[in-house]
């Protein structure tokens, strides 16, 4: 049986409402979100309706998930030689954001939830530290709880990379409003997209604001009037604006995504069912305040020879069960050589931090012990059925 392996989530739900309101952008002829003849508001639009999905005060479109994890940087001063913790098991973008600030990641490592370990936290804080980036992995939040606790105690900021997880909960709250800052991402893989964009929520209107004029290349815009680049009151900038063609395909896509989370719950639960009889499988750990959005399941072996047998059992019937990666990013050449954008080697001149293979032992064990299977939105019960029954022969001892 072929089985769908499309971990392109949203993109799966384009439809007659994200053409229709391209469609409109176009006729329009008003593309960019502050100016245009006959300008539709789609990114305002956009924002509004994200505020009231996630119950925050202030949103901000950007170009990509990285913009939105940068302007967070920003947004709190965090910039030359400050450290922000964070785990390597995540996505090359929530270190080079910090990077890009000229802020240092330090990393931690994980537990079998596969996020940052809260127990790790305080012994990596220094007196450079400056935030701490909780990354939720594969639609799975971090465990808060603790993390704030030590964030107060120690003065931190809390910035959420929350580009895997829209739409997750914790402590009846959705993921991204559970910090200071949540940065998202609305890449072509992610729950809902419009191929490339992002956003930022808060409760903070100081920090909402500078990001704001940082995005607009450090000019302040009141409306959609001429921002004050004329007059030269304008601070250091960049452009991270989101355009309105991709705002109105978000904006058709966010109506979808009730429809999304249950119909990835319906699968997920097919799976959990079964998981919860047979006891052999082990999920991620979970604390009982998540809630997760479904976009894939993390199995925990014991080890990683019965996790390389389960997986080449699973490739022999094309079951996608993969290792979410073989290498964690404190090892990729950026941290292992120092290497810097520029001559300087800027930020890393600025830091003693040596980044090596071995560190963060327990994320290269689990790495080596955890199959991830993509809940591709096109998995109907029979590619379920089959799966778990894969599944079940290799419990039964079949290999
Ligand atoms: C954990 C994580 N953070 C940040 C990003 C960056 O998002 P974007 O691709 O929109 O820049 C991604 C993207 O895949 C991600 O997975």
């Amino acid at each position: 049986m072929k089985i769908p392996n499309n971990p392109f989530i949203g993109t799966k739900y384009i439809g007659f409402k994200e053409k229709i309101n391209a469609l409109k952008v176009l006729n329009a002829k008003s593309l960019f979100r502050y100016h245009g003849p006959k300008l539709l508001f789609m990114t305002n639009k956009l924002e509004s309706k994200l505020k009231e999905y996630l119950n925050v005060k202030y949103v901000l479109a950007c170009s990509n998930g990285a913009s939105a994890l940068k302007l967070a940087c920003i947004a709190y001063g965090i910039g030359p030689g400050d450290e922000v913790l964070m785990s390597p098991f995540t996505f090359i973008a929530s270190a080079s954001s910090v990077l890009a600030c000229g802020a240092i990641p330090k990393f931690v490592d994980i537990d079998e939830s596969m996020n940052i370990d809260p127990t790790k936290i305080e012994q990596a804080i220094t007196k450079k530290t400056k935030a701490i980036m909780c990354i939720h992995m594969q639609g799975q939040c971090c465990d808060m709880l603790p993390i704030l606790d030590v964030a107060k105690k120690h003065n931190l900021i809390i910035i959420e990379d929350t580009a895997q997880a829209f739409a997750s909960e914790y402590n009846n709250k959705k993921s991204g409003t559970l910090g200071d800052i949540g940065a998202f991402s609305l890449q072509a893989g992610k729950t809902i997209t419009c191929g490339e964009g992002g956003f930022l929520a808060t409760n903070d209107e100081v920090a909402f604001q500078k990001a704001k004029d940082f995005h607009d290349n450090g000019g302040h815009r009141v409306g959609c009037d001429y921002p004050t680049w004329m007059n030269g009151e304008t601070s250091y900038g960049e452009n991270y604006k989101l355009t309105e063609l991709q705002s109105g395909v978000a904006l058709a896509q966010l109506s979808k995504i009730e429809k999304i989370v249950k119909h990835q719950d319906k699968i997920f639960n097919y799976f959990k069912n079964y998981l919860d009889k047979t006891k052999f499988y082990k999920l991620r750990a979970k604390s009982d305040y998540n809630k997760n959005i479904n976009v894939s399941f993390c199995l925990v072996f014991e080890n990683g020879k019965i996790c390389t047998e389960f997986l080449t059992y699973m490739q022999k019937y094309q079951i996608p069960f993969n290792k979410y990666c073989t290498k964690l990013i404190n090892s990729y050449d950026v941290f292992k050589k120092k290497q810097g954008p520029n001559k300087s080697n800027y930020p890393f001149n600025l830091t003693d931090i040596e980044y090596k293979e071995g560190d963060c032992s327990k994320a290269m064990d689990l790495i080596n012990r955890t199959a991830w299977l993509n809940l591709s939105a096109e998995f109907k019960h029979k590619h379920v059925k089959f799966i778990i029954s894969k599944m079940e022969e290799f419990r039964a001892g079949k290999r």
